[in-house]
């Protein structure tokens, strides 16, 4: 198999990847928790008490640094992202992933 196909299969992951690709990073990470819009209606997210990070006035009262804070640090059962993510990248994830989920509403 070639490289491409490879990487387009999702099987390789790139160390040196210039940029995450934090909408997949979501998917995978994220979403079995938060569901894939953010609105945490998924099994373990309901379990949980996964934040619904869809809404907008929870959005309003909440700084991209706690958003941040929370997914390098963890939160009561939300892990820690820490050591997948650099503060960089979990700070485009709020900005680029989680702020426009409350804007689609
Ligand atoms: C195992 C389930 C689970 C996974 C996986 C998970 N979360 Fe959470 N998350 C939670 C729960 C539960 C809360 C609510 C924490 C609380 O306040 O008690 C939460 C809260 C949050 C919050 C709000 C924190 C605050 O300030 O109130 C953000 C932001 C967040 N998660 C983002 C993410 C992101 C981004 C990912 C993927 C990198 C992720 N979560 C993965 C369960 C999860």
């Amino acid at each position: 198999m070639s490289a491409m196909l490879l990487l387009l299969s999702g099987m390789v992951t790139v160390p040196q990847a210039p940029r995450k690709d934090l909408a997949l990073f979501y998917r995978r990470a994220c979403a079995e928790c938060h569901g894939v819009d953010g609105g945490a209606r998924s099994g373990s997210g309901l379990r949980l008490a996964g934040r619904n990070l869809a809404d907008h006035r929870w959005q309003a009262r909440t700084t991209d640094g706690d958003m941040v804070r929370a997914i390098l640090k963890g939160k009561r059962e939300m892990p820690a992202f820490g050591a997948n993510l650099s503060e960089e990248d979990a700070k485009r994830l709020v900005t680029e992933i989680l702020r426009p989920m409350a804007a689609r509403k």
